[in-house]
């Protein structure tokens, strides 16, 4: 397989997405969990941020330390089971910049068709991670990375929660030097694009509309 894919095999988040993949898990449930398991992948994407040095007074004397700039950070989700995943990565960095694509998936051809691309200003200096809770057949995200590229954003990164093998082929067919972050590579896709044994349709679950 090409391209980078970091599996966050920590226990905490094992245990949260399995009590996910249930289907006795409720709608309310679900969504606290989406949100728990995001900061915990936040935290393992986030971990190489540049840190700036910023001089401060501590009670005993002046230091210098280091600092996010957390305005640089965007989040760009893909809608709409992409606000998902955007909670618990605001909790870590509350001042992050946030972007939406929409995208639908034609029913017939899988296709990713865009409805929706709202980003902010200056993306050239700004890092971008793009969150879907489903990295599926990869069209949606194919297509959304393709089109956030044409901002020529500093970095990129994609995180999900559950990947199969197709959907990380076909991403890494088209953007070779985006890394994804996954807390599993599940067995495969069905025939109606959706993984195996995954967790369902994660909007439906996410906003109990089914
Ligand atoms: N989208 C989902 O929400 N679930 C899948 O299994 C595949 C795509």
């Amino acid at each position: 397989m090409n391209g980078q894919v970091n599996v966050v095999d920590h226990p905490l988040v094992q245990h949260k997405l399995s009590l996910m993949r249930m289907k006795s898990t409720s709608t309310s449930s679900f969504r606290a969990l989406l949100a728990e398991v995001s900061l915990l992948l936040g935290y393992e994407v986030l971990r190489d941020l540049p840190v700036q040095p910023v001089t401060i007074d501590t009670p005993i004397a002046r230091t210098t330390v280091p600092m996010l700039d957390g305005k640089k950070i965007v989040l760009v989700s893909i809608m709409r089971a992409g606000a998902g995943i955007l909670d618990g990565m605001l909790q870590l960095v509350p001042s992050a910049r946030v972007g939406h694509v929409g995208l639908y998936r034609d029913p017939h051809t899988l296709a990713a068709v865009e409805y929706y691309f709202k980003v902010p200003k200056q993306m050239g200096d700004r890092d971008a991670i793009v969150v879907d809770p489903m990295l599926a057949t990869g069209n949606s995200a194919v297509a959304a990375v393709t089109r956030l590229k044409e901002t020529a954003p500093r970095s990129i990164k994609f995180v999900c929660l559950v990947s199969c093998p197709e959907g990380l082929a076909a991403f890494h067919r088209h953007h070779p030097d985006v890394p994804v972050h996954t807390a599993a590579i599940d067995s495969h896709l069905d025939a109606h694009g959706y993984i195996v044994p995954g967790l369902g349709d994660a909007g439906d679950r996410l906003f109990g509309t089914k």
